[in-house]
């Protein structure tokens, strides 16, 4: 990985903006994610984010905390708050940012347990594909204090198969219909491909129902997307 994200987040939060990361994916064309809306405050931020920092209780782990907005805000209110991320230039600004527990650590390398972990902006995409997500949820579930919580948001993308008249042209015989190819590249360079997955509630329901964890939907927003109480 050469942590072309970091690298963006530290231009941003030093002052150094220029232009926007650009993104695109196997069934998507290129589209840019404003550097900003990863600085983004609570007033700013999509409802189903404002209702699971609204639901946090207790400890709380901020999974793949970019620049740590969810974090900053929780933190503010005095909840006891670590963020993690695989990004070292996205630690570093999340430090910078003023979280006082940040640290470079891949999810499936955290050990302490918490009253709420956070898995927002497309939580599901950390898992990369169908085939993992038990894996990452049974080390989820070992990461959980008893009454824990594990809020996670994703979206149903079916949507983006569907063509003019309605029908679908996804490959039934192909891989789940979630599991994406993401590309990123900033100022010109380009990021190692990824792997980024989009679950729809049920399929995540289920494989919640595999590893022994409740699944609850909380919240539906506007564009199949939902926010997600595991326990
Ligand atoms: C879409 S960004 C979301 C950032 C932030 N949560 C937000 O809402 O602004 C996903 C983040 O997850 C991080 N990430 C991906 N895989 C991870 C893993 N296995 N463990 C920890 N962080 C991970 C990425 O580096 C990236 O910063």
């Amino acid at each position: 990985m050469k942590d072309i994200f970091g690298k963006a987040l530290l231009d941003f939060f030093n002052g150094h903006y220029t232009e926007d990361i650009i993104t695109s994916t196997s069934i998507s064309a290129e589209d840019e994610l404003p550097l900003i809306y990863l600085f983004r405050t609570f007033s700013e931020m999509p409802p189903l984010e404002k209702k699971a920092l609204k639901l946090a209780k207790g400890t709380v782990l901020d999974v793949g905390c970019g620049a740590g907005s969810h974090s900053l805000y929780l933190q503010e209110k005095g909840f006891e708050v670590k963020a993690i991320d695989i990004s070292k230039g996205a630690v570093a600004v999340a430090q910078k940012r003023g979280i006082i527990n940040a640290e470079v650590l891949n999810i499936l390398d955290e050990t302490n347990a918490f009253d709420t972990i956070l898995l927002l902006m497309n939580g599901t995409g950390i898992f990369q594909e169908l085939k993992q997500v038990a894996t990452y949820l049974k080390h989820l579930k070992t990461l959980l204090k008893s009454n824990g919580q594990i809020l996670i948001d994703s979206s149903d993308i079916k949507y983006m198969y569907e063509d003019d008249d309605g029908g679908f042209w996804m490959d039934t015989n192909s891989n789940y219909y979630g599991e994406l190819d993401y590309f990123i590249s900033y100022k010109g360079e380009k990021e190692t491909p990824m792997k980024w997955l989009y679950l729809d509630f049920n399929t995540l329901k289920l494989a919640c129902e595999t590893v022994g964890l409740n699944c609850e939907l909380i919240a539906e927003g506007s564009h199949f997307d939902y926010l997600a109480r595991l326990s």
